[in-house]
């Protein structure tokens, strides 16, 4: 079966008022959207249950972040069994402001994977190298040591709830897109890793998309890579060419 292409929005800690996001839900609801397309938006946590309730049906939220515990004394997180008690089908989880700004683990990322689907929630799982580890070679054994643990996790039957984002750090909000020959490696990389660890039939099936500086300009090239299923993306998901990213393959 192909897989469904699939373009997420990260806003990260953006836009700074809720008007500027209902702004932003009312420019897609006005849009025409390839329906082919899964479309998925991540707004700050406050922002989820306002954005889901303005935006269309069809397209769907996710929290940027969650805690692997269900609830408890943990001041600041949110747990996946909340994220899904309010409807929110996805979480991103391992993005790499995550992993660098609030120091996550891969072993944590893996928790947390693992926590949100025994909630029912999908997860959009972020791994990718730095400039200095590509420079040295190693852009997929990184993304391997990434993939691990979560692996180990996770059982062949949950990969249907996972997208793997390839997002090279050094390409993230700096404007240097990877070309579409290295995001094809990577992907293609990322593939074979998965059909050598798991299953074939998983390493087939699993979404493997992009992020990194993606932008109207760049993504149609970059959808007609054979492993590339789609992109996550930050600065350009809060301007209207989102829409152009979300129809790259038309
Ligand atoms: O999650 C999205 C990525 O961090 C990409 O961000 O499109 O601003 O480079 P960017």
């Amino acid at each position: 079966m192909p897989r469904q292409f699939f373009v997420g929005g990260n806003f990260k800690m953006n836009p700074a008022t809720r008007e500027a996001k209902i702004a932003l839900a009312k420019t897609l609801n006005d849009a025409t959207i390839d329906q082919s397309v899964e479309v998925v938006i991540a707004p700050p946590a406050i922002y989820l249950i306002p954005l889901q309730e303005a935006l269309r049906k069809d397209v769907k939220v996710a929290a940027q972040n969650c805690y692997f515990k269900t609830n408890g004394a943990f001041t600041g997180e949110i747990s996946p069994a909340m994220l899904a008690d309010s409807n929110i089908p996805y979480v991103i989880l391992g993005h790499s402001e995550r992993r660098t700004l609030f120091h996550e683990t891969s072993q944590e990322v893996a928790q947390k994977t693992r926590a949100a689907l025994d909630a029912g929630l999908s997860v959009i799982l972020c791994v990718g190298e730095t400039l200095a580890q590509r420079e040295a070679g190693e852009t997929a054994k990184v993304v391997e040591e990434q993939l691990e643990p979560v692996i180990a996790a996770l059982k062949p039957e949950d990969w249907s709830k996972i997208v793997v984002a390839y997002e090279p750090v050094w390409a993230i909000g700096t404007g240097k897109v990877a070309s579409p020959a290295q995001a094809q490696e990577a992907h293609l990389n990322t593939r074979s890793f998965l059909s050598s660890k798991i299953s074939k039939e998983i390493g087939e099936s699993t979404r493997i998309i992009y992020g990194g500086s993606v932008s109207g300009g760049n993504c149609k090239e970059l959808s007609t890579q054979p492993d590339i299923d789609g992109f996550l993306v930050g600065g350009a998901s809060l301007k209207p060419e989102f829409v152009n990213i979300i129809n790259s393959r038309q």
